[in-house]
């Protein structure tokens, strides 16, 4: 059986009692670096994941998940921009995976801002760039957005190019020690580094 398990954005406080259990019970146990590190990990074969779609393929064909327990770790929430679609793809059967759910990102950016999240369009970018039209039309519509950049400086290049500028909430590492929150006109996304931890919402008022 495989548990693909939603770790949340990144602090120990975020793990559910299930994610826990689940990592505790089971024979083998699959994640990044990061993810493997919330967890007290004994007495389990472990696997660390560099690049999540390459790897879990390898693992994965490496071990009897029929018969045996296996917990992958994904951030956040698996069913929002996760492995689930990565696991899917690979064609196990659906009867093989449970998923134990995270929380994921936009419910902690939410959460931070305190925005109601039903009232936003939800939108990733991350290894979605034919995603940008969708985000540019959305703010063209004037609608409220939660997005996960790609990579934010030249998704701001892009959306200024098209006649966007505006000012976003940039969340970077949220719940980690380094977390920042902070409003920034799109121009000046331009030349600036995020985190790959990166949440942007537009139109909170906080
Ligand atoms: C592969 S996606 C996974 C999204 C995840 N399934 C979720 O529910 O949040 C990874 C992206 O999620 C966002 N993210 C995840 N954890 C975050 C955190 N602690 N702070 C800010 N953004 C985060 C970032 O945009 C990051 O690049």
């Amino acid at each position: 059986m495989i548990y693909l398990i939603g770790i949340g954005p990144g602090s120990k406080e975020y793990l559910t009692l299930s994610a826990i259990e689940k990592v505790s019970s089971s024979k083998y146990i699959i994640g990044s670096k990061r993810a493997l590190s919330l967890f007290n990990i004994k007495d389990k074969e472990v696997f660390t994941l560099k690049n999540p779609v390459e790897d879990l393929k390898n693992t994965l064909s490496k071990i009897n998940y029929k018969e045996e327990t296996v917990a992958i770790l994904s951030t956040g929430d698996p069913c929002f921009s996760g492995l689930l679609k990565t696991l899917l793809k690979l064609n196990i059967d659906k009867d093989f995976i449970e998923v134990i759910p995270g929380i994921s990102s936009v419910q902690i950016a939410a959460a931070k801002l305190k925005i109601s999240w039903e009232d936003y369009k939800i939108i990733t970018l991350h290894g979605k760039k034919e995603n940008l039209n969708k985000l540019l039309n959305y703010l063209k519509n004037k609608e409220k957005v939660i997005f996960l950049p790609n990579n934010l400086s030249e998704d701001a290049k892009f959306l200024l190019k098209n006649g966007i500028n505006i000012d976003i909430w940039v969340l970077e590492n949220l719940t980690y020690e380094d977390e920042r929150i902070y409003k920034i006109n799109l121009k000046d996304c331009i030349n600036k580094k995020f985190s790959y931890l990166t949440i942007c919402v537009y139109g909170g008022e906080s």
